[in-house]
């Protein structure tokens, strides 16, 4: 049933390799962020061990013990552990006291750390909260929820499993993230945008030990992003409208923490405090490209890749660009963007 985590390195890629991904993530963030798209890298592990082993360098005897509580919370119930790691403050009381809480950051995010049931687009969450019923359009970017199914949480009930969710047919032993597939899903700025930066940052702590349930599930979207999804979970997607069948999760989220177009917010995204420069490392670890950065091109004169739309959203000096480019020292490829569809192929040109 569950693939087992696959991390595909293209050996002997071309010079090409330092590829589009790079070169779009650079733009954005050059034009949304104070980051110096050719200025020197630092990656930030923002694992936790590795956050716990420099707090406890720092900090002495206090750290240790912490860290040592942190180990044994983590031995205990790892999972729990990573989904209390998705909300703060009252959200993580709630969570702690009832096993379910729900925040808002644009779209709405719930999070369950006691079973979750998952019957088509109803999920039942057995909790010790007053019962409710609520629809929710699992999707980070609110001006596309028009597009997205609703699901429906039926929450609370009591503390007990045997109220009126239904049985299961199939009980996975990892939580479950539920998302829709849809949204602007088509566009390679709001797939990135909407949904793979938010399945970043809502997941990538899990170390792939998630299953994704996509609503809207188009086989075709999950096809083109295989690679990501596979390096953020170890199993299969599940599309929960496939056939009547009945899944069963120890905890789960629905939504994505999601803070606005293609932001990654180092100071405040929880739970992770990921930088661009995470997610970089992300990508380009996912499509097994060779190089971290330009200076490591060892050729004369390194391939910049020019996305050029025709349509909307077009340079209008696109000439200008591409002459400056050159000018500096690149060699300027332009490409369309309907050439894009195969990320895993356009990534290795
Ligand atoms: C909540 O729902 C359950 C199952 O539907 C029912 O048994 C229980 O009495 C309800 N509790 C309240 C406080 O309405
Ligand atoms: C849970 O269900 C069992 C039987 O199904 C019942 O004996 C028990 O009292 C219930 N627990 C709560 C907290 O309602
Ligand atoms: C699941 O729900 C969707 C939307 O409500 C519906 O169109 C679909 O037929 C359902 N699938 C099954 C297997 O019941
Ligand atoms: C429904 O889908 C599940 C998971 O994909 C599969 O294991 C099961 O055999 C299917 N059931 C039917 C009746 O097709
Ligand atoms: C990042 O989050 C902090 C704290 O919430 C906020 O003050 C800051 O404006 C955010 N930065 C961006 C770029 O969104």
């Amino acid at each position: 049933m569950g693939k087992k985590l696959k991390v595909e390195v293209v050996f002997g890629a071309t010079n090409y390799s330092i590829a589009f991904l790079l070169l779009l993530v650079w733009l954005f963030a050059a034009a949304f962020f104070y980051v110096n798209p050719l200025g020197s890298c630092k990656y930030q592990l923002t694992y936790w061990r590795n956050s716990l082993i420099r707090s406890s360098s720092i900090k002495g005897d206090v750290a240790i013990e912490e860290e040592t509580e942190v180990i044994k919370v983590v031995k205990e119930d790892p999972f729990k552990f990573h989904l209390r790691r998705l909300v703060r403050d009252e959200d993580k009381m709630q969570l702690e006291n009832t096993g379910f809480s729900c925040h808002t950051q644009i779209s709405e995010v719930c999070v369950s750390d006691r079973p979750v049931i998952i019957d088509n687009y109803t999920i039942h969450i057995p909790s010790s909260q007053p019962n409710f019923t609520r629809f929710m359009k699992p999707y980070a970017e609110v001006n596309a929820h028009y597009l997205v199914s609703s699901i429906q949480i039926v929450a609370g009930g009591d503390d007990n499993q045997s109220n009126s969710s239904p049985a299961c047919h199939i009980t996975h032993d990892v939580p479950a993230v539920v998302f829709s597939g849809r949204g602007f899903a088509g566009n390679l700025y709001h797939e990135l945008s909407e949904i793979i930066i938010p399945l970043f940052i809502t997941t990538f702590h899990f170390r792939s030990q998630v299953k994704f349930v996509i609503t809207d599930f188009n086989p075709r979207w999950v096809k083109k992003y295989t690679r990501i999804l596979n390096r953020l979970s170890g199993y299969e997607p599940i599309n929960p409208a496939e056939n009547g069948t009945v899944h069963c999760f120890p905890g789960g989220v629905i939504g994505l923490n999601y803070y606005g177009l293609l932001t990654l917010n180092s100071t405040d995204d929880i739970p992770g405090k990921y930088s661009m420069a995470d997610f970089r490392k992300f990508l380009r670890e996912s499509y097994g490209l060779k190089y971290e950065n330009v200076f490591q091109i060892k050729r004369e004169r390194p391939v910049l890749l020019l996305i050029s739309r025709k349509n909307s959203r077009t340079f209008l000096n696109e000439r200008e660009m591409v002459a400056l480019m050159e000018e500096v020292g690149f060699e300027v490829v332009v490409v369309k963007p309907s050439g894009m569809s195969d990320l895993g192929k356009f990534a290795r040109e």
